[in-house]
């Protein structure tokens, strides 16, 4: 029965001529007259009722009993391995035929689509072929179809980019694309566009899709450096060390993430670090092009590096730069309701006047006797403190006054720094279940394994505390229960998870090394 159904949504997203064409035209989109794209659009249009409902028709004959959910990863990468030379080609596929079969999603987009931001491609096939922690990939997917509301994305929006998405593939494949390779898709189109739009719908009944917020402060602390104070104009729930994405009025469409770094407020606002880089389209406009009065656009808070109020260990903090924004938002937080528990917070920064925030936190600590501050500079052998790279100076404090096996640990700043501390940290034999991190850079918002979920190891499903190995784990056996086969349950198994390695860029990193490197890159 699914291969039947798988047929025939072959034959409809086959796109082979349609693909050509596609392509042509995606050469020509910027002058393409107004009447050529009401007539695309209408044809569309009047296409896409068939193809929605075969999309669905296929989508539920699934879950019927032909097609063994635990082979749905193994059609997935096998899938990808017929595509692997080509990806970049695949990629302008992609989006030229999302863009001229449904001209009114490219108001979505930013205005530039180059290579690095081409963020929806990179997530849907890091997603369907790195699903090896389906609770990690859960939450993520929620917090993405919450996240999507602010875009003007709706339900039916999925099936038109996933519709797309298959046609790319299939092109390039060609003929050794199989009808099972297709039902596999349409198993992962259940799992992912169901569980996003499902938290969408969710989250609609009770929070707006974005925030327009005032800007009511903004404070130069270095050259490179603001923190600014931002007035939403609706109530806005987040939880300390969470971060929000942000769409300024220079640059509409564009949005990228920052951390909020206080706890939340009895009058609602909002504090941002923001550091320029380079030729950055949002942190410069945010630092250098931003004033009182100003409006920006916020969506909800997402990220899962929040202080465990259940535990009764001490807390190591290890800030790089503007990584001390979430973590100052939770000793911030910390300081309403903590007696016990000794908190030691690393600031690390280049030189001393890039401690930006430095006078708040000593008043902070000089207020709660359990909260320690050590600023660290690493690049001025004359700073009179802690030099050092920040792992440095957090395993001599190890050595001489503090035992860090036992603390529960955070870690934000960029991805080297990120990606040095976890390393010397496991050196250290902390467990990997007792560091929870968020990394500043490269891919924005993708998700990766345990991201930031005080479990950043790719082989296992987060391990209890104290209890995380480096060890990969066996694959599922061929039968065990998989993702795929709990989505067409309705439900996301917690106990179970499955291995695809990909080959090429999609492959899932063994490592955190190569974790972390996969971010940066
Ligand atoms: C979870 C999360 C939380 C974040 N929180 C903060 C925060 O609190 N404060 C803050 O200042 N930033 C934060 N960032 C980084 C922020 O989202 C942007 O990446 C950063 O502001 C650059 O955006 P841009 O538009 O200015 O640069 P882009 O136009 O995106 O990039 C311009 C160039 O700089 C490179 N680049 C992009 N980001 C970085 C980076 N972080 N470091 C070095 N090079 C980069 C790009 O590859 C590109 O070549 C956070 C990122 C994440 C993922
Ligand atoms: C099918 C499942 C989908 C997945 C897994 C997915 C995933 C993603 C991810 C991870 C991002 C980057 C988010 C960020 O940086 O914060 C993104 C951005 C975006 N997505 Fe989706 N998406 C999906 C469907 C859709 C649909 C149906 C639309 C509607 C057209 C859409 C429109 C967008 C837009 C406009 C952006 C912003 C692009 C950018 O900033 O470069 N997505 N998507």
């Amino acid at each position: 029965m699914v291969r039947q159904a798988a047929a025939e949504n072959a034959a409809d997203t086959d796109g082979t001529d349609l693909a050509e064409a596609i392509e042509a035209a995606a050469a020509t989109e910027a002058s393409a007259d107004t009447a050529a794209s009401t007539a695309t659009a209408a044809t569309t249009a009047a296409a896409e009722a068939t193809r929605v409902s075969q999309v669905s028709r296929a989508s539920q004959a699934s879950d019927g009993t032909d097609l063994d959910p635990a082979r749905v990863p193994a059609l997935i990468r096998d899938s990808f391995a017929l595509v692997t030379d080509g990806f970049d080609r695949v990629v302008s596929h992609f989006y030229a035929l999302v863009f001229t079969e449904y001209p009114a999603l490219r108001d979505m987009f930013p205005p530039m689509m180059d290579a690095q931001r081409d963020r929806l491609f990179q997530a849907l096939v890091r997603i369907v072929g790195q699903a090896e922690h389906p609770d990690g990939l859960a939450d993520y997917l929620r917090d993405l179809g919450r996240e999507h509301r602010k875009f003007g994305v709706r339900p039916e929006h999925y099936d038109m980019v996933w519709r797309c998405l298959i046609s790319a593939l299939k092109h390039h494949a060609g003929s050794t694309w199989t009808a099972e390779m297709d039902a596999a898709w349409l198993a992962a189109y259940q799992l992912i566009a169901g569980t996003m739009m499902e938290a969408a719908e969710e989250h609609a009944r009770h929070a707006p899709a974005w925030w327009s917020a005032r800007v009511v402060g903004h404070e130069r602390r270095t050259p490179d450096i603001a923190v600014l104070t931002l007035q939403p104009d609706a109530p806005y729930k987040f939880r300390p060390g969470q971060y929000l994405s942000l769409e300024t009025q220079r640059w509409p469409r564009v949005w990228r993430h920052y951390s909020i770094a206080n706890a939340p407020r009895a009058d609602n606002t909002l504090t941002l670090h923001v550091r320029t880089v380079p030729a950055g389209w949002v942190s410069t406009a945010l630092v250098n092009h931003t004033n009182v009065g100003d409006t920006v656009r916020l969506g909800p808070a997402s990220g899962t590096m929040v202080c465990n109020t259940t535990s009764m260990r001490d807390v190591l903090c290890i800030a790089g730069g503007t990584g001390l924004a979430p973590v100052k938002a939770m000793v911030e937080d910390m300081a309403k309701w903590n007696t016990t528990r000794q908190v030691r917070l690393f600031y690390g920064a280049r030189h001393d006047d890039e401690l930006y925030d430095l006078a708040d936190l000593e008043r902070l600590a000089y207020r709660r006797r359990w909260l320690s501050v050590v600023p660290t500079v690493s690049h001025d052998p004359r700073y009179p403190g802690e030099r050092g790279m920040l792992p440095d100076v957090v395993t001599r404090y190890g050595e001489f006054f503090d035992h860090w096996a036992g603390h529960d640990v955070y870690v934000s700043g960029s991805v080297p720094m990120v990606r040095a501390t976890i390393a010397r940290l496991q050196e250290l034999n902390i467990p990997l279940a007792s560091i929870r991190f968020d990394a500043y850079g490269g891919m924005d918002g993708l998700w990766q394994p345990g991201a930031g979920q005080g479990a950043p190891v790719p082989p296992s499903a987060p391990a209890a505390p104290g209890t995380a190995t480096n060890e990969r784990p066996d694959p599922p056996a061929p039968d065990s229960p998989s993702a795929w086969s709990a989505a067409s349950h309705g439900a996301w198994r917690r106990d179970s998870g499955w291995r695809a390695e990909v080959a090429g860029q999609v492959r899932a990193p063994q490592t955190i090394d190569e974790w972390l490197l996969s971010q940066a890159s």
